[in-house]
């Protein structure tokens, strides 16, 4: 018998009335010392229960190898938290996630295939899956309600209504989890529409519903899908995320109150989509491809409840309010903004090329995409000779995965984007046997929709004035480990572009930060070797959260990667965040 059941229009909770009062709060997106301070400000906001997803790709990044669960993975530590805290927990272990995270969560050693019909019952990709939950359950089993955990639900895939009707899929994966000793309650998610709803669910198991706004409606569709059972927002948009090139999304405090408190009047249950939204760390962010390539930007604040760096922000305070009106809130402070570092000037005067760094290569006669190269993240370079001089047109077949920039006889030479559907460039080429050197950046991994899995790197063949240039040197780079970057003082290095830059600073009372790059064009970010993630002068943002924990009393580092140039020398750590201009919603 699971902890939570469900009854004509409500939940049990070992056999008592039980209303989920949840937010989202993605393990994976937040540095792992800063869990249980955001663990905390759940509880004390009025929250009974936090739901977080479960990323696939980075837990078994290897097919063959084990599960990964330290450091930002560690989602059983996760998980104990969350019981110390008297937190419930719901899980969303996919296996498809969306969560503007990276393929949507799938490992690139599946998405790769072409052959393998994803998300469906395609018995290469439930092979998959399977051989994945064999690893995966037993290390959740201790922490389920029937082991005396915190874990009250499971979902079965996520808004799969949108994607395919596959119903023999879901029933595999109900059955995968009932098999492997889960006998918490399942749900299903799906967008408040007739028809995902009727694709999406499954008998027997509870259908929940995503929606932000038009509550009353949302909630009737759900009803007309099921006439019995708990009405439940498996994500209500309290705010939303954020395209480079775009506007800050942000959402009213008082409207999002408003439609929680009209959730929670008209009897719902709910998860807050998000609680705390935190960070697209590294190269961890998604994309969408719906018309055009539009890739997720390093921030995920999602105008939270809870700011990027854990500050309660107005929704806080307006959901704290609200929750008060239906259930009980803890009787204690509401947490004040965390400290912040004094602003600090940071120069970066040691300097690397970023070229030679590239690993060794792979010959072929055609550029290898960097999935061919075995490769998902981060950047790879290709090299090849073109035979001859003078004025002409690059032409890249297919087009590039996902932006490059071009360089003849180490020149900068132009840049394509997939964004802007780029197949060709206007070249001016010296010499009959000048180098072409092409820097593919793979700017995140289509998250929703059909396009998941979509190749990086150069994706086909390339001429130059309809010569194919063959015999190409594919070099990964994928920057996951910067200890051998030669760094040298900045008048002993030829000015090269892209380069690395290195800069010292100190620290008194380690405390969060936000990096601003003034002068900075783009490129990656690292401060004591933790990797804050990619930034670009195009915005929105403007700054990088630094949270405090990667920052030491004494000396610490800071690492850019500037792909294109620089105006300034320095950097600097600033004491508010700047996301960039708004627009409400
Ligand atoms: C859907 C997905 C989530 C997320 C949101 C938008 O609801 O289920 O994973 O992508 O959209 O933030």
């Amino acid at each position: 018998m699971p902890a939570l059941t469900t009854t004509s229009d409500g939940f049990l909770l070992h056999g008592e009335p039980f209303r989920i009062i949840s937010g989202a709060l993605h393990y994976f997106r937040v540095h792992p010392d800063l869990w249980s301070d955001r663990l905390r400000k759940a509880r004390l906001m009025g929250l009974n229960t936090v739901e977080t997803y479960i990323p696939w790709n980075h837990h078994q990044p290897d097919p063959d190898g084990p599960l990964v669960l330290d450091g930002l993975l560690d989602l059983p530590r996760f998980l104990g938290l969350a019981r110390d805290e008297g937190l419930h927990m719901l899980l969303r272990p996919g296996p498809f996630i969306c969560a503007e995270w990276d393929g949507g969560g799938l490992p690139d050693w599946l998405t790769g295939d072409p052959d393998i019909r994803l998300r469906s019952s395609d018995p290469r990709f439930t092979g998959a899956v399977d051989r994945y939950f064999d690893l995966l359950l037993p290390a959740l089993r201790p922490h389920l309600a029937a082991a005396g955990g915190p874990v009250i639900a499971v979902q079965v895939e996520n808004e799969y209504g949108a994607y395919g009707d596959d119903s023999a899929y879901l029933k595999h994966l109900a059955d995968a989890f009932r098999s492997r000793g889960v006998e918490e309650l399942l749900f299903t998610c799906d967008q408040a529409d007739p028809e995902h709803l009727a694709s999406g669910t499954l008998p027997g198991v509870l259908a929940a519903s995503t929606f932000g706004s038009r509550v009353e409606q949302s909630l009737a569709r759900l009803r007309e899908h099921r006439r019995e059972g708990p009405l439940f927002c498996a994500e209500f948009w309290i705010g939303w995320f954020d395209h480079w090139g775009g506007p800050h999304h942000v959402r009213d405090a008082a409207d999002a109150a408003a439609d929680l408190d009209r959730l929670l009047s008209a009897g719902a249950s709910v998860n807050l989509y998000m609680f705390h939204g935190g960070t697209n760390f590294g190269f961890t962010n998604g994309a969408n491809h719906k018309h055009a390539y539009t890739p997720t930007i390093t921030s995920y604040d999602y105008d939270a409840a809870l700011t990027e760096c854990g500050d309660p922000g107005p929704k806080y305070h307006a959901f704290r309010e609200v929750i008060a009106r239906h259930a009980s809130v803890p009787d204690e402070p509401v947490p004040a903004p965390g400290p912040k570092l004094p602003p600090t000037e940071v120069e970066l005067s040691g300097r690397a090329a970023l070229m030679p760094l590239a690993g060794a290569p792979v010959r072929a006669d055609v550029p290898l995409t960097m999935d061919a190269l075995g490769q998902r993240t981060g950047y790879a370079l290709y090299r090849t000779t073109l035979p001859a001089g003078g004025d002409g047109l690059l032409h890249f077949a297919g087009g590039v995965g996902d932006r490059a920039l071009v360089f003849v006889d180490g020149a900068p030479a132009g840049v394509l984007e997939r964004e802007r559907h780029d197949e060709t460039l206007p070249v001016r080429v010296p010499r009959p046997g000048a180098t072409l050197e092409v820097l593919v950046e793979n700017m995140g991994g289509v998250n929703y929709g059909p396009r998941i899995g979509a190749p990086k790197g150069l994706l086909g063949p390339v001429s130059f004035d309809g010569t194919a240039l063959r015999d190409w040197d594919c070099h990964p780079l994928p920057l996951d480990d910067l200890d051998a970057v030669p760094f040298a003082p900045a008048g002993e290095t030829a000015v090269t572009v892209p380069a690395f830059h290195r800069g010292t600073f100190e620290v008194d009372a380690p405390a969060d930060a936000f990096l601003a790059l003034p002068g900075w064009t783009k490129g990656q970010a690292w401060v004591n070797g933790f990797h804050l993630g990619r930034y670009w002068n195009r915005g929105p943002q403007r700054t990088l959260y630094v949270p405090g924990p990667v920052l030491r009393p004494g000396s610490n580092e800071l690492v850019l990667l500037e792909l294109h140039g620089t105006t300034a020398a320095r950097a600097q750590l600033t004491d508010t965040p700047d996301l960039g201009p708004e627009n409400t919603w």
